[in-house]
């Protein structure tokens, strides 16, 4: 049985606490704060502005795209969502969809090295390796297994969910995860010799971090609210991270964003892009590549409003002004 209960508003309270399963760890507050703080915040509207059409399309990282969302990387997916879908067959589902709307997708990682970490990324390189590899922040040996996992593979990006360190499950592992620093980070991108992106940042510290390790870009994130309760949500504090990193490092957030508009607040608020987790889950798992090609559609049709609505023909024209934060 679907262990999500897809709610109309993917909000994280009927799920609070679900682990394994799709909601936030403890109260669930760390998912709940991420939509309440995307609700705060309201768009401007003005359509006192040039008749024109409206372009999405961006690049980041080397990468062209048709709009500056990504598919967040979702692992254990027999075990989270309750269905009967391999791990090759989810991540086949997301690139082909993703491919076909020219948008790129993660993949994740977890204990089970073979299943959970080197079946996704033979998809990525079925896929003509448009596709960027997660690695969870394990000691040098399990990081040493995955590069030789990746070493005659095709993939664009690498990424690492540095906020993954806490998993209580991945800790008490024969190869535990820990928290990194700036020169273990520094290492790890030398032998991905790729883009490499750090993920699950919410501190001006973290991301300075990142950025002295030489990352090319981070994710603003607390993993969904799945590691830790208690954060503040994404976008709380995205601001702070802008007005120190911008121009620094590329910046990525997640958490909460479930509509094209969720997506224009993040850009005008200076991110460069956006990942989406569970609502892409959930089309993938439920209605296959064409499900989730629709639900990407839909994203990119409801941007395009919130730019034709305010006055944006191309993403250089958000801005923070755009954005009244409600509270
Ligand atoms: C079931 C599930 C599995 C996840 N697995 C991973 C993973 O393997 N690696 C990772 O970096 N993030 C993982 N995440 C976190 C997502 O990548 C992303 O940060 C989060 O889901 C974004 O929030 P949203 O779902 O509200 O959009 C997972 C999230 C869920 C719900």
């Amino acid at each position: 049985m679907l262990k999500c209960r897809e709610c109309r508003d993917c909000n994280g309270i009927a799920c609070r606490g679900e682990i394994p399963g799709v909601g936030g760890k403890g109260s669930g507050l760390s998912f709940i704060r991420n939509r309440q703080a995307m609700e705060h915040a309201a768009i401007n509207m003005d359509v006192c502005a040039e008749p024109g059409e409206t372009d999405t399309s961006c690049s980041i990282l080397g990468s062209d795209l048709s709009m500056p969302v990504f598919c967040a990387p979702i692992a254990g997916i027999k075990n989270n969502y309750g269905v009967d879908i391999s791990e090759y067959e989810y991540a086949d589902m997301v690139l082909d969809a993703c491919e076909k709307t020219g948008i790129l997708a993660f993949t994740g990682d977890g204990i089970d090295l073979d299943n959970l970490f080197a079946k996704p990324a033979r998809a990525v390189n079925d896929h003509h390796g448009r596709g960027i590899i997660t690695i969870k922040p394990w000691v040098k040996e399990g990081i040493d297994e995955r590069i030789a996992v990746l070493s005659d593979l095709n993939y664009a990006m690498a990424a690492m969910d540095i906020d993954a360190a806490g998993l209580p499950l991945l800790r008490a592992g024969l190869t535990p995860v820990e928290t990194k620093t700036v020169s273990a980070l520094k290492k790890i991108k030398e032998c991905l010799k790729k883009p490499f992106i750090v993920k699950g940042v919410m501190t001006v510290h973290a991301a300075m971090a990142a950025a002295a390790a030489g990352a090319d870009a981070i994710v603003v994130s607390n993993h969904g609210g799945r590691v830790m309760d208690d954060t503040p949500g994404t976008l709380d504090v995205l601001p702070e991270i802008v007005s120190a990193c911008r121009g620094k490092i590329t910046i990525l957030i997640d958490g909460g964003i479930r509509t094209g508009s969720d997506v224009f607040k993040c850009l005008a608020l200076g991110a460069d892009g956006v990942l989406i987790g569970r609502p892409f889950a959930l089309a993938a798992v439920k209605d296959g590549s064409e499900g989730l090609q629709k639900r990407i559609l839909s994203i990119q049709d409801e941007l395009r409003q919130a730019m034709l609505m305010t006055g944006c023909h191309t993403l250089n024209d958000l801005n923070p002004e755009m954005i009244r934060t409600l509270k």
